[in-house]
């Protein structure tokens, strides 16, 4: 059971410090890594209408805009107040206050694309087939979806409870595909992956600060043993490295 709260109240205290993360700066290799491969799996022109649900501060929003010299503003949905304020600082985005699921089931909103990037494990497992099934419904013909995810395994540095917190919220791969496949979507998986170098000193600092949801799940003395486990693991490192993978999934309306 997803607690929709919770979730608020997490995005609520991480969206001050949310641009300063490394997975979410601006004007970094990693965007720029991301935003090649999204305008080219979204095949995004000028011309594009695009929609992005959960879109937070609107960061990898508006630098797409740039770079794909779009011409319509992008709808940019999100249900935390604090987080879509940033948003709203940018003329190419068009900010909607808004919970996803009901952005997908309201038929005045039509676009060519849209993408959901890393907010789908925010969803129960019903709510993805709405989801898709909304997006599906408010597409344009030949219309694309874009989810980009992380696998249930993951490969980065967490201590162990923190690994298995992980592997229990993220979703497998192939319940999104399959809810996309009933909604009509066909279906095609991309990996995107970038080596990440970070100094051991800001990796803890990240911990520290919770900096993904699954974290906000450990109590302070839970956390503490956790970073403990991080810091004797890469005792005498200086830098720790680790591959970051994103799932991409692109689905074709057919
Ligand atoms: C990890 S952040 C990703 C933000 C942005 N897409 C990015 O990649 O930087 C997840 C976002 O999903 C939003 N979110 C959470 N639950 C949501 C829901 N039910 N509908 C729409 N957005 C939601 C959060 O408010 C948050 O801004």
């Amino acid at each position: 059971m997803i607690d929709q709260k919770k979730i608020y109240g997490f995005y609520e205290k991480i969206s001050k410090s949310y641009s300063k993360c490394i997975f979410y700066e601006a004007d970094t290799r990693y965007q720029k890594n991301i935003l090649d491969n999204v305008k080219k799996y979204l095949n995004l022109n000028a011309e594009s209408k695009l929609a992005s649900i959960g879109c937070g501060n609107g960061s990898t929003e508006s630098a797409l805009a740039e770079i794909c010299r779009l011409k319509k503003k992008i709808l940019a949905v999100d249900p935390n107040k604090k987080m879509l304020t940033y948003a709203e600082n940018y003329s190419c985005l068009e900010p909607i206050l808004m919970d996803g699921l009901k952005f997908v089931k309201d038929k005045n909103f039509c676009y060519e694309k849209c993408l959901l990037k890393e907010i789908i494990h925010h969803f129960s497992q019903n709510e993805i087939y709405q989801v898709y099934q909304g997006i599906y419904n408010q597409l344009t013909e030949d219309g694309t979806v874009l989810t980009i995810t992380r696998n249930q395994e993951t490969e980065y540095p967490f201590f162990s409870e923190a690994v298995e917190k992980w592997r229990e919220i993220q979703p497998p791969i192939k319940l999104f595909i399959e809810a996309q496949r009933i909604c009509g979507f066909e279906v095609a998986l991309k990996e995107v992956n970038f080596k990440i170098h970070i100094s051991k000193k800001d990796w803890v600092d990240m911990l520290k600060n919770r900096f993904w949801s699954h974290l906000s799940e450990f109590d302070d003395d839970c956390l503490n043993k956790g970073i403990t486990e991080i810091e004797e693991r890469y005792r005498g490192y200086e830098t720790i490295s680790f591959n970051d993978c994103l799932i991409f999934l692109i689905g074709y309306k057919c």
